[in-house]
Parts: structure tokens; sequence; C-alpha cells
């Protein structure tokens, strides 16, 4: 309070000076870093997708790329869990990731959401703001706006001491995220604003797509705008677009995209330039050009890391588009820390910008390893497995079982008999395997626009189970505002109301630890957890390959290595050697749907890609 007075008080000329003196600032020109002009030469690697043990691997590697400046989405979701809970150990250390960067020589940049995208669930939302009375989402709705101040207060509490202003890595902090491309409620993103600015006291920048409406839309008087995607349409829509002053300053491309996300899909390609001269050069000609230009870039994703658990968001298109346990992104680093040939071309092309003795040697990498073939037998069955089950008349949604993803088990017993169409709810939310009396009798599955119908002719005494798939909730777009999962409304078959439901949260955290014991898979076994364990003869990173498996959830060693589908482009789970050692190595897989011709796991040094058809396609 103190400092904003006298700063009031300061005459234009000494204004500038003390302008002139702070840490990290910028004239129309340049950023500059201790009154020295900084060309910041960036890329996005967010801690939460990386196993914290490999923090220090993957920021060493950025900087000996050239990079200067690391780019962080923060994911509230996993740092406040349920409500009024604050969890930073692990992979959400933040502090600890921005000491460990700082160390290696780099600069943060902190994208604090609250709303970040990223291909995350729900755009970083915790699943619990569903439940909240009042709440909306992205605008200045007052639930909206004390949920997110606690958050960034709690933030700030572990991480404003690594400002710049304190001798810290962290140089500024970015308000919302692509706002533009959503609305254009000032007053909301200018509330955010004070929130951020009071917590973090640093500089401030807005990032948006580069074209008028999405500048005029997310733009804020006080905050830097700048823009993301093509440097070239983005740089010439900023210069016509942003004409507020304190809005102004030198070109940053938030988010240069080298390649792009992957879909569960039997129809989706894994996106990647490796192996594509042309594209690699493309890339180095847009960065190369706005290196020349004096501004600055920030290569979405540098390193894009994993899904684990169930992290991954979906897009939405005319049907739910998942996003793969993977977040490798075709990146300079893949998945697994290794470097390609992008990682390569980049490291040349800044090295010709910077000069090539200012960036550090490359890392030695070590090889991957194999696994040979793991025997993993039956274990459990998911239905012999259930927690206590909450019973009510009507179902009710996931999140107000305190529940946020994984599956949720729907059990009704049929007390009258009924057929016809079964509507789960007013959509599936999102994938719905039908059983009757422990058999499955359809799925439907919204990744699809025109999902399979499933008719059911039911008798008393039938056990109708509705097991529901949370399959990452939306991160883009106008969808964003009910994300509720499980069931929303009433079950229905035919014109019959489906009353009195049994609800089973599964949220899967870890594998089960009581359930009777079997040792082959029955016809009716439904769901079912095999388990297996290993040893290895060095302990080291590995690409898991499930032949023969359809769908379903790995853990090793209790770490959820997230989900695995038939359907593709992924068909191999990272598994880091951070999480395995030399002896007793557990691991369970959960099969969804069993065939009968799962079994083995192994793991394998060259990952795969590729697509199979869809097993339950409509
Ligand atoms: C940038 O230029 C504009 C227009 O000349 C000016 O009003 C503004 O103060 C300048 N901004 C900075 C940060 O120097
Ligand atoms: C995949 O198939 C669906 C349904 O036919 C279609 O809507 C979608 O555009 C296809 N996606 C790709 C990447 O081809
Ligand atoms: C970039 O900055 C350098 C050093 O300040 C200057 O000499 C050069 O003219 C600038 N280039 C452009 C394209 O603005
Ligand atoms: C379906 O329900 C209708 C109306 O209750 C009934 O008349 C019909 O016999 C039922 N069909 C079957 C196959 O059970
Ligand atoms: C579910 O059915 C009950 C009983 O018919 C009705 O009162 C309620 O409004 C329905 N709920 C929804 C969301 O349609």
């Amino acid at each position: 309070m103190l400092f904003k007075l006298l700063l009031l008080s300061l005459t234009p000329a000494l204004l500038q000076a003390a302008q002139a003196i702070a840490p990290f600032s910028w004239n129309n020109e340049t950023f500059l870093l201790h009154g020295k002009p900084y060309q910041i030469i960036g890329g996005q690697m967010d801690p939460q997708r990386i196993p914290n043990e490999l923090w220090a691997d993957r920021l060493a590697k950025a900087r000996a790329m050239g990079l200067n400046t690391i780019f962080s989405y923060i994911y509230w979701d996993q740092l406040e869990p349920t409500q009024g809970s604050w969890d930073s150990t692990g992979n959400n250390d933040i502090a600890k990731y921005f000491k460990t960067a700082q160390k290696q020589g780099l600069n943060v940049v902190l994208r604090p959401g609250p709303y970040i995208c990223g291909e995350h669930e729900w755009g970083g939302f915790p699943a619990w703001l569903s439940e909240v009375p009042g709440m909306v989402v992205r605008t200045d709705n007052e639930p909206f706006m004390t949920a997110s101040k606690s958050y960034i207060d709690h933030l700030a509490k572990d991480i404003a001491q690594l400002g710049v202003t304190h001798g810290g890595p962290m140089l500024m902090v970015q308000v919302e995220n692509e706002y533009g491309s959503y609305g254009s409620n000032h007053k909301y993103v200018g509330d955010l604003r004070d929130i951020l600015k009071e917590a973090f006291g640093l500089p401030l920048y807005t990032n948006d797509g580069g074209e008028q409406s999405m500048i005029e839309g997310g733009q804020i008087p006080g905050a830097l705008a700048e823009t993301d995607g093509d440097p070239k349409t983005g740089f010439k829509a900023r210069n016509e677009y942003v004409t507020d002053p304190s809005s102004l300053g030198p070109q940053l491309d938030g988010e240069y995209y080298v390649t792009w996300l992957d879909q569960w899909a039997s129809n989706y390609t894994h996106q990647t330039d490796v192996g594509n001269t042309q594209a690699i050069q493309t890339v180095q000609s847009d960065l190369g050009w706005i290196l020349k230009n004096n501004a600055s870039f920030s290569i979405y994703m540098f390193h894009g890391g994993t899904n684990w658990g169930f992290q991954n968001g979906a897009d939405w298109g005319d049907s739910l588009e998942p996003i793969t346990t993977s977040y490798d992104y075709g990146s300079p680093l893949d998945e697994s820390g290794r470097t390609n040939e992008i990682y390569n071309a980049l490291r040349e092309t800044i090295g010709n910008h910077v000069g090539k003795d200012t960036i550090p040697d490359t890392l030695k990498e070590e090889p991957l390893i194999t696994i040979p073939e793991i025997r993993l037998t039956p274990a459990v069955y998911l239905f012999d497995s259930l927690p206590k089950p909450v019973t009510k008349k009507a179902p009710v949604n996931m999140e107000a079982l305190g529940q946020s993803t994984g599956l949720t088990l729907y059990r009704h017993v049929i007390t009258k008999p009924v057929n016809g169409t079964l509507a789960p709810g007013d959509a599936p939310r999102d994938r719905v395997l039908v059983y009757v009396n422990g058999k499955r009798v359809g799925v439907i599955d919204s990744t699809y626009e025109v999902p399979s119908t499933v008719h059911l002719v039911l008798k008393k005494s039938d056990v109708l189970d509705l097991l529901v798939e949370n399959l990452g909730r939306v991160n883009y777009g106008p969808r964003i505002v009910d994300q509720r999962k499980g069931i929303v409304g009433n079950v229905t078959v035919g014109t019959n109301l489906l009353s009195n439901w049994q609800m089973y949260p599964l949220p899967l955290h870890a594998p089960p630890t009581s359930g009777t014991i079997h040792s082959k898979l029955s016809s009716s076994s439904g769901p079912t957890f095999f388990t297996g364990t290993f040893d290895v003869d060095n302990v080291g990173d590995t690409y898991l390959e499930l032949p023969g498996w359809t769908k379903g959830v790995v853990w090793v060693n209790g770490v959820n290595l997230g989900r695995y589908w038939i359907v593709g482009p992924q068909q191999t789970l990272y598994l880091p050697g951070c999480y395995l050692k030399k002896s007793e190595n557990k691991i369970t897989v959960l099969a969804l749907e069993p065939t009968g011709d799962e079994g083995s796991v192994c793991g394998i040094t060259t990952r795969n890609w590729g697509n199979k058809p869809d097993p339950d396609a409509p």
C-alpha cells in the first residue's frame, strides 16, 4: 500500500525511472530484465503432467535446446481436489518446480488460469465447482469469483515469493486463457486481473487467438495483450486491434504450436512432425523469423508429458473428443523425455540466433528398457469389489457423490416388467456400459455423434447396471458450462421411469485391496482387475504394450498410468523408470471389457502409434 502511494506521488520522470529499475518490465520494442533487453525464448512445460522425480532432467533439456523461459499452466483441480483442501505435494509442488527451473538457468511465466484449457480435465476447474449453488464458470459470477480468488490466494501463498521482484525466476503472470475465444465480459477479466495483481505483484498479460474478436474480447487495460498461433497473422492483428496504451509492448507468440494434440478415436492419427522435413523447416523458419524481429515466443508444447490418472480433458466437435493419456503433442522433447529431430532443428535455429556457445551441451540419454512378457491373471471382479453404495430414488451425478473422475456404477433392480430404449439420463456422460444380470448388453458412447441405441426387455428382479465412465471433461468452447458426469436426469426404458438406485463411486485412485480372488475369467465376470508381478534387470523407462486388451486402466506400484484404449492412436503407455524398482514390481490392469484374449503385457523401447477398429462402434 505504502509503495503504491509513493508511486502515485512521483513525477512522470521519476515514475519512468522507477519503472526502469523494475526487475521485469518492457517498452514497446522489448522486454526488459533488470533493465536489459530480454527476448523470451520460451517453451511450455506443465509440472503436473511430469513426475517430479524428472523435473530437473526435463528442465535441463529445455535449457540445452536454448530456451531461457518456461511457461507453465497450473491445474487447480489437482491442487484443490475437494473444496477447501490443498495438496501441494509431489507433482503439485509448484514452488519446487520453479526453484528447480531457476537452478537450471531458466525463468518462468506463470499461467494459473483459473481456466487454462490445456486439454486438461475441465480446463483445470475442479469437479466440485459443479455442486456449488449458483456457480457459472468463466464469468463475473460471485460463487465463481470467490472460489477463484481463494485458489489464487492459496497458490500465491506457495509461490509468490518466487517472483522476480524477490529474486525468483517468475517474470509475469497470465490473466485467464484465450478468454476472447469464449466471451467478452471485461468486468470478469478485469476482476481477475485485480486478484492476480494483488496476489503476485508481478506484471500481467493476456494471451488470445490472433483475430479481432478474440483480441478485443480478451484484452484488458493494465495487462500486456499478446496473441498465439501463427505468429505473422497474430502479430499483425495485434498491431491493428490492441490500441489501449497500457496493453502495448513487445510481441510475444504465447503459444507457437509445433504440432497438435491427440484424441482417442479409431480414425485419429498421432500428430507429429518427426520424419516430416518440410514441416520441421516451417517451424524453424517461423521461429527464426520471430527471433530476427526481436519478438518472443513460447513453443506449445516443448514437452507435453502424460495425463496421469484421469487428468485428460476433451474437446467437443460434433461429439465428445477425449484427449489421450499421452500428451506427447509431437513435442521436441517426447513424452519419455527423449530429444528428437525437432529438438535438434530448434536447437540449431536458436543457436544461430543467440550464439551456439551460449547454449549448454545436450544431455546424455539413458536407453529405454524392454520388459519381457509379464503374465497377468484375473484377480478381482469389479462387481465383487464395490464400495458402499449411496441409495436414492433418482440417480444423482458423479460430483454429487463427491467424485471427480473415474467411473460410477448405477444399479437398479426391476420391480415390474419394462421394455424399450434405454435413456441413461439427459445424455450419455460419457460412456455407458450396460449390463443385465451381470451380462454386458450394450455400450452407449458419446464419442460418436450418434451413439448406439440399447433396447431392453426386462423382467421383475432383473438387475440393471449402468457403468458410466467420465472420459474427460470438456476443456474448450461453450460446452464448458455444464460438465457434470455420471447420470444427470432420469433413467428411462421406453416410457418407463426407473426409480430407486444404488450408486457406487469408483474413482479408481488405486487398485482394489479387497474382493474375492479369482484365477480365471468367467463369462459373466464383467470388468476385471488382472494382476502380476515382475522384476527388471536395470531400472529404466519403457513403453507398456497391451496386446489383446480393449479398454481400461493400468497401475504400476500403485501409480495410475492412465487409460488405454484399443482405438488408438496411443497403443502404448509411458512407464517411467522412477516408478520402477529392480524386484517385486506390482502391476494391475483393469479390463473394462474382457474378451479372454488378455493375459500379458510387456515393455518395449520404441513406441507404437496406430489405430484399430472400435469393437463397440455403433
Ligand atoms: C507504447 O507506445 C504507445 C503509443 O506511442 C505509448 O502510449 C505507450 O506508453 C508505449 N508503451 C510502453 C510500455 O512503452
Ligand atoms: C472420424 O469419424 C467421425 C465419424 O464418422 C467423423 O465425424 C470425424 O470427422 C472423423 N475424424 C477424422 C479425424 O477423420
Ligand atoms: C533488433 O534489436 C537489435 C538490437 O537492439 C537492433 O539492432 C535491430 O535493428 C532490431 N531488429 C529489428 C527487426 O527490429
Ligand atoms: C413391452 O411392453 C409392452 C407394454 O407394456 C407390452 O405390451 C409388451 O408385451 C412388452 N414386450 C415384450 C417383448 O416384453
Ligand atoms: C424425473 O422424474 C420425476 C418423476 O416423474 C420428475 O418429478 C422429475 O422432474 C424428473 N427429473 C428430470 C430431471 O427430468
